[in-house]
């Protein structure tokens, strides 16, 4: 099961359709914007958080879009890859990107392609997990979870991909905590991956399990937390 199967999934997920980092944002930027580009969109959520007159949305996944453009009401789709936008140069006043950088290939091309299409002064806005202790441990666990994530990064590493176009305005670490089961089998409802999943996560050495909080009632997992970056570019 892929993006394009679970696209309803990500639709009524809780880590999707809510979160702080939706509130902050609504709070930071309290002005109507003309034109947004929502990357990696899946079911839209990350277009809520502002006021727009015109939201253009795009994904890699057809499902997604049909989802998005179904509950969140968003009319203008175009399926592309995050590192190919087929957009003029200085077409958008905002650009955003929530919990997908993690998937790209090369997330610098993306960086790239966003700064390409964003107005002179607009913004960029990208929100993905952060993992910066020990990084291995729970970048391999969500691989096997879901086999095309390629790699969370630091907040270094994130704050690296911008080019000398991109000024930082803004950066939250916010802790994120995962109702385990539906973490775990939001892409695949496969018994071998969630055990193996589960196994990983009872065999993270102690400082790897406080640093992510697990919460375990005997053998059964409850709960973690992450962290997320919220950054906030502006384009020089
Ligand atoms: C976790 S979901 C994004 C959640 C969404 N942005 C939100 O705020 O609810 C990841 C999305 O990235 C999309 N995706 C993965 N690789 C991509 C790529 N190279 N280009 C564009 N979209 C991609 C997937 O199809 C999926 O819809």
């Amino acid at each position: 099961m892929g993006f394009d199967d679970s696209s309803l999934n990500y639709f009524s997920s809780s880590d999707h359709a809510k979160g702080i980092d939706l509130e902050i944002l609504k709070k930071y930027f309290n002005r109507k914007f003309d034109c947004m580009l929502d990357v990696a969109t899946a079911a839209g959520h990350l277009t809520k958080a502002f006021t727009v007159k015109t939201k253009v949305a795009c994904d890699i996944s057809f499902n997604m879009l049909k989802t998005a453009r179904k509950h969140n009401k968003l009319k203008n789709v175009a399926q592309c890859d995050s590192e190919c936008l087929p957009f003029r140069d200085r077409a958008f006043d905002l650009v955003g990107c929530r919990i997908a950088l993690h998937h790209f290939k090369n997330p610098k091309l993306f960086f790239e392609e966003a700064t390409r299409v964003l107005k002179p002064n607009g913004y960029l806005v990208v929100i993905d997990s952060i993992v910066d202790v020990d990084d291995a441990y729970l970048n391999g666990i969500e691989f096997i979870r879901d086999h095309t994530h390629i790699r969370s990064y630091s907040m270094e590493e994130v704050n690296g991909f911008s080019g000398k176009d991109l000024r930082l305005m803004k950066y939250n670490c916010l802790f994120k905590e995962h109702d385990f089961d539906e973490w775990a089998k939001r892409l695949s409802k496969d018994e071998e991956t969630y055990k193996r999943i589960t196994q990983e996560f009872a065999n993270l050495p102690d400082h790897i399990q406080k640093e992510l909080s697990v919460n375990m009632l005997g053998r059964k997992i409850i709960s973690y937390t992450d962290k997320k970056g919220l950054f906030v570019f502006q384009r020089i």
